[in-house]
């Protein structure tokens, strides 16, 4: 693999494929991290000398201490959830401001569109999409309608209190007549406290704000390594994901660009990042789901829960048939296999090769939920193996039947696989 151009790291399911983990260690070899979509619906943990830190919206490079992190005009960002992923980091000793570069176009993720999220949940009972309730759906539909306000209005207080005005009262009379939302979810909702405190923030992020897109040509053509990091998973692609139980963004490599200002031609490469297995927070059809003792040992060996909203992952057997349709969609040039040493002690090990659906088999994931839905994985077998595998940081060290399992992945996807995974921590990684 080469370390030293520029790369994409996107996450190859649904989500939590441990991006954070990897993004922290080939930040060594870069010299900038940026991160292009999603929010703070994310949450990328980090484990240095067994010390964890999950990140959400900043880029998952800034414990190395002289890294520059940006974040691209792709991020929908909520400055108050920014300022308490900088405080936390300042108080355990970490400069941030300093060293991070804000996006002028990013869009303004606003109180209301969290109160409108949980809102939209509450309201379709039993077929919500199970969102994070950050407000990320909202706050990129204000954006695609042309209403929503960006970082680069708050250097305009007037035209910022003109456009918050006009879109508040549209979203605050959708939430109490459609929505029906109860007074007290209201009251948090007040438009002089929502613009005072807009202007104190912009006091503290303003000068962290600049042209992304340019500042990127500029180490481009200074030949520094930048290192794009995705945040949630190819699956929850708003175009190309489970749709509609997906993310309100485009998670998938293309996006680097757009959510950057970076010319699609300079990626060199594009790294998938997998779990061994497959998690899934939230609803939504997942054919190789385990809900049995398989299940409950991978969610419990794994610490499947989520990073942003705590909630416990789904846990199933890995699915060749969605992990090469990734491996397509993104132009995959390598697989980083995460969280290998969680089979460990797994005596049989089920991958999932085509699915039934009715009374055909098929090779790749239907549009349709309802039909994703009714589609049974194919599997074939693998024994697992009985030696640890957490902690190693050489192939050669790897049981031989976990060597199989990664080699079997690399056949059947067609994509070499240039790291793996054996534990949370920086150094428990073995590059190939
Ligand atoms: P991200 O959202 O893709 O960055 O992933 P998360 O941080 O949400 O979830 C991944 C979880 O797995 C975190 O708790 C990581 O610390 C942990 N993790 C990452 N890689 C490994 C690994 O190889 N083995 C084990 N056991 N845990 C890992
Ligand atoms: P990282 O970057 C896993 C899921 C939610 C829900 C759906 C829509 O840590 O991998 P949203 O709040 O985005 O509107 O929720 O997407 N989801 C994630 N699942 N990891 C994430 O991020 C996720 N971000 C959103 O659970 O199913
Ligand atoms: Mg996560």
């Amino acid at each position: 693999m080469n370390l030293y151009k520029n790369m994409v790291v996107i996450g190859s399911q649904w989500g939590d494929e441990g991006k954070g983990k990897i993004v922290d260690m080939l930040t060594e070899h870069a010299d900038a991290v940026i991160r292009f979509q999603g929010g703070h619906n994310a949450g990328h943990t980090l484990v240095i000398n067994g010390q964890k830190t999950i990140l959400h919206l900043i880029p998952s490079g800034i414990l190395h201490r002289k890294i520059n992190c940006l974040i691209g005009n792709g991020v929908v960002l909520s400055l108050p959830a920014l300022m308490q992923e900088i405080h936390e980091l300042e108080i355990k000793g970490i400069n941030v401001r300093d060293r991070l570069t804000i996006s002028e176009s990013c869009a303004l993720l606003m109180p209301y569109h969290s109160v409108i999220d949980k809102a939209r949940e509450r309201q379709k009972g039993e077929d919500k999409i199970g969102t994070t309730g950050r407000g990320i759906g909202p706050c990129y539909e204000d954006k695609i309608a042309r209403r929503g306000l960006r970082v680069t209005d708050l250097y305009h207080p007037e035209s910022f209190r003109k456009k918050l005005s006009e879109t508040f009262q549209y979203h605050y009379y959708m939430l109490e007549n459609y929505y029906q939302c109860e007074k007290s979810e209201l009251e948090t909702l007040n438009i002089d406290k929502i613009f005072d405190e807009w202007m104190n923030f912009s006091k503290i992020v303003l000068p962290m704000v600049a042209n992304v897109s340019l500042k990127l040509s500029k180490y481009r053509q200074e030949n520094k390594r930048l290192l794009f990091e995705g945040a949630q998973g190819s699956l929850l692609d708003i175009d190309h994901g489970t749709y509609p139980f997906v993310t309100s963004s485009n998670t998938t490599a293309g996006s680097a660009a757009i959510g950057s200002g970076f010319g699609p031609l300079y990626f060199d490469e594009i790294l998938g990042i997998t779990k061994a297995y497959v998690t899934r927070v939230g609803s939504g059809p997942f054919p190789t789901e385990l809900n049995d003792e398989v299940g409950t040992y991978l969610a419990q060996r794994g610490n499947e829960v989520g990073a942003t909203t705590g909630r416990p992952r789904r846990c199933g057997w890995l699915d060749i048939v969605a992990l090469k349709r990734c491996a397509e969609l993104n132009s995959l040039t390598g697989l980083c296999i995460n969280k290998l040493d969680v089979l460990d002690g797994v005596e049989e090990i089920k991958i999932c090769v085509s699915y039934q659906y009715k009374d055909k088999i098929i090779q790749h994931l239907p549009a349709s939920f309802e039909e994703y839905a009714e589609c049974k994985p194919i599997y074939e077998s693998l024994p697992g193996w009985h030696v640890p595998t957490r902690g190693v940081k050489n192939w050669n060290d790897l049981p031989d039947n976990a060597k199989s399992y990664l080699k079997k992945i690399e056949a059947l996807v067609g994509v070499p696989v240039k790291m793996v995974s054996t534990g949370a921590d920086r150094l428990d990684t073995i590059i190939l």
